[in-house]
């Protein structure tokens, strides 16, 4: 496939693919306008990117050639409604602070099916959601596939969730609804029951170069010198024995996941053009999960490698030329310091994602809980940067995974204090085996004592609620305040806030006895219960844990739907509060105050002038207050 040339370095730069011109003629005039518009933005740092990883590969102009058509193929494919939203988000590139509100559940769990899901619409409606994270429901391998993240077709929903035509429905319905729909694209690797692991295992020399392939024992050997294990307990290892290839596959989670390599071009651009038919059906953001592994360099531990960056940016730039109101959210639980080069702010300069997981600060917030102590949240928020418009943290309280302590390593050891000996508290403290702890969690991939790794269970049941809840709902008092000072601070500091399903109503930790029908020993099971019906119909009576569960979840999204929904985002400043359990933000004219402690506390806050109506507070443990400035002139207490 030739170029099409131009004698001007500068416009040699700016011209793409002659087979690109040819469709865009068949195009209508207004569409092909803006579609050059786009690629006349996107093709040179596209162009970049790739040459970057692939440059010196032979092909290397029609691989570029063949992702651009796609890429412009796609956009002429997208219908009217998504059309529409890409010229209106393309247009406003600051619509991401609208104040939107997340919530994220499984299919089957939430509502059965796809088709469940769009019948929970007013529900989620009701509890002022605009972003839903479906956890992942492409077809799984069959058997064990880590909660459908072992995919084996990017193109077919899991048939016990429905089909396509549902998930476009639903896309739609949602749409309608002003909810955006986030779907997993798992980019790291497929499951060994993916046509491509299969053709691989036929010996198909094209798939087998799909895939990281090591021949010896020694090797291997060499390599685990150098990496982590993500689950040590259940999935020791990063390398599993292939028989039918004699060699040993690379696969960082589970056996039966089986990473990509992404050294291969062709591996890029099938995974590309996947990415680009699921936003066709109407999906509107991508979780790109595992984003932090996808590139492996020996003598490295394999993570956060700059070609990450380099693949992402050239993804983000695909969707900018054939999806643009598509969102890109990394998944890369890293520590605060490595987040920024997933929104582009790092070596490897430019558009990257849209948003991604501040899991630093979600520890923190669970550590400082454990604590009585607000040091670790206000170390990991002084190192977050601010973002750039259009960019924005999710930020949670619990989701489907565990809570992974290490990523706070480097703030608790800025801190001056010994990561391992707080952290292995914590994990302690959250698994009940502390004196003075109610939490009903689990330690996750605790197999070897000595290592810190995660904390399960429901927020409920970390938060301390008693089990069972006898009459007295006062009992429920304590938890219900824990829990809401990890909402508030994570509807507080801004971002992309998150509910993860079953919270809103307080649900407790999947009970024992369904915990043994589930597939595997994945100790996360824990905290991935289905929702509950009865609590469900109790959300509006107050004198139940789901109706206030409820009334203070919705209370939170109703206050960041007032304040936060104006504009562009406002910087959020840190105030020592000479108190050490005490946490002080300020967000424009909000002012949030997260007492972390369990003893009540006095706080003057008096000479901070923040503008309150009233600086001197007397805390209940564990108090929130989302306070408002008033005029200077009426700030004495
Ligand atoms: C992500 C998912 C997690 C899964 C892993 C492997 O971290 O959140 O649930 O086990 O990727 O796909």
């Amino acid at each position: 496939m030739s170029f099409e040339g131009s004698s001007s370095p500068h416009q040699r730069e700016l011209s793409w693919p002659t087979a690109v011109n040819d469709h865009l003629a068949t195009v209508p005039a207004p569409r092909a306008a803006l579609l050059r518009q786009r690629l006349r933005h996107q093709f040179p740092l596209l162009q970049g990117h790739l040459h970057h990883i692939y440059g010196s590969q032979a092909g290397f102009e029609s691989f570029v050639a063949g992702l651009l058509l796609n890429a412009v193929q796609s956009a002429c494919a997208r219908d009217d409604a998504l059309w529409a939203l890409d010229t209106a988000r393309e247009a406003h590139p600051a619509w991401l602070h609208n104040g939107l509100v997340g919530y994220c559940a499984y299919v089957d769990k939430f509502a059965g099916t796809l088709q469940g899901v769009s019948a929970r619409v007013p529900y989620l409606k009701e509890l002022g959601v605009s972003y839903l994270h479906l956890l992942p429901f492409l077809k799984a391998g069959e058997g064990l596939n880590d909660g459908g993240f072992a995919v084996a077709s990017f193109d077919e929903v899991e048939p016990a969730l429905g089909t396509m035509a549902d998930l476009r429905a639903l896309c739609a319905t949602l749409r309608d609804a002003g909810i955006s729909l986030c779907s997993d694209f798992v980019l790291n690797h497929v499951s060994h029951d993916h046509a491509w692991a299969q053709a691989a295992l036929a010996g198909d020399p094209r798939y087998v170069g799909y895939f990281h392939w090591l021949d010896s024992t020694e090797a291997v050997a060499e390599r685990e010198r150098e990496l982590n294990q993500v689950f040590p307990g259940t999935a020791p290892g990063n390398f599993t024995w292939i028989e039918a290839r004699q060699a040993w596959a690379w696969t960082t989670f589970y056996p039966y996941q089986w990473d990509l390599n992404y050294a291969n071009p062709a591996v890029f651009a099938d995974m590309a053009a996947a990415m680009l038919h699921l936003a066709n059906q109407g999906v509107e953001s991508f979780r790109l999960d595992s984003t932090g592994y996808l590139w492996k360099r020996k003598g490295t531990d394999c993570l956060n490698q700059p070609e990450v960056h380099h693949l992402l940016q050239a993804l983000r730039c695909l969707c900018a030329i054939a999806a643009p109101a598509v969102i890109l959210k990394a998944e890369a639980i890293m520590p605060t310091r490595e987040l920024p080069p997933y929104f582009g702010l790092g070596d490897v300069q430019g558009p990257e994602c849209h948003v991604a997981y501040h899991s630093s600060l979600m520890a923190a917030a669970w550590l400082s809980l454990s604590e009585g102590d607000a040091s670790a949240v206000r170390e990991v928020l002084s190192n977050t940067p601010d973002l750039p418009e259009g960019c924005t943290w999710l930020t949670y309280v619990r989701c489907h995974d565990d809570i992974g302590w290490n990523v706070l390593r480097p703030e608790l050891t800025a801190l001056g204090s010994d990561p391992a000996k707080r952290l292995a508290q914590a994990s302690r403290w959250y698994a009940g085996q502390v004196a003075g702890s109610t939490a009903r969690g689990a330690a996750f991939q605790a197999s070897d004592t000595r290592a810190v790794h995660g904390t399960n269970g429901m927020t409920m049941a970390l938060a301390g609620l008693p089990a069972p809840l006898g009459r007295d709902q006062g009992e429920a008092v304590p938890a219900l305040a824990r829990m809401r000072l990890l909402y508030a601070l994570s509807f507080f500091v801004g971002g992309l806030p998150l509910i993860y399903m079953g919270d809103e109503l307080g649900q407790d930790n999947v009970g024992e006895t369904e915990l043994h029908t589930r597939q595997g020993p994945d100790g996360r099971e824990l905290h991935r219960p289905v929702l509950d019906d009865a609590a469900l119909a109790q959300r509006h009576d107050p004198q139940t844990l789901a109706g206030q569960c409820f009334a203070m979840v919705s209370s939170l999204v109703q206050q960041r739907r007032d304040e936060l929904s104006h504009g562009l985002p406002v910087a959020l400043r840190t105030f020592e509060s000479g108190h050490r359990s005490v946490l002080v933000l300020q967000r424009g004219d909000a002012v949030g105050v997260f007492h972390f402690g369990d003893q009540p506390a006095q706080l003057d806050l008096t000479g901070l002038n923040l503008g309150l109506a009233t600086p001197v507070l007397t805390l209940a443990p564990h108090q929130t207050l989302w306070l408002h400035r008033v005029e200077p002139t009426a700030a004495a207490a």
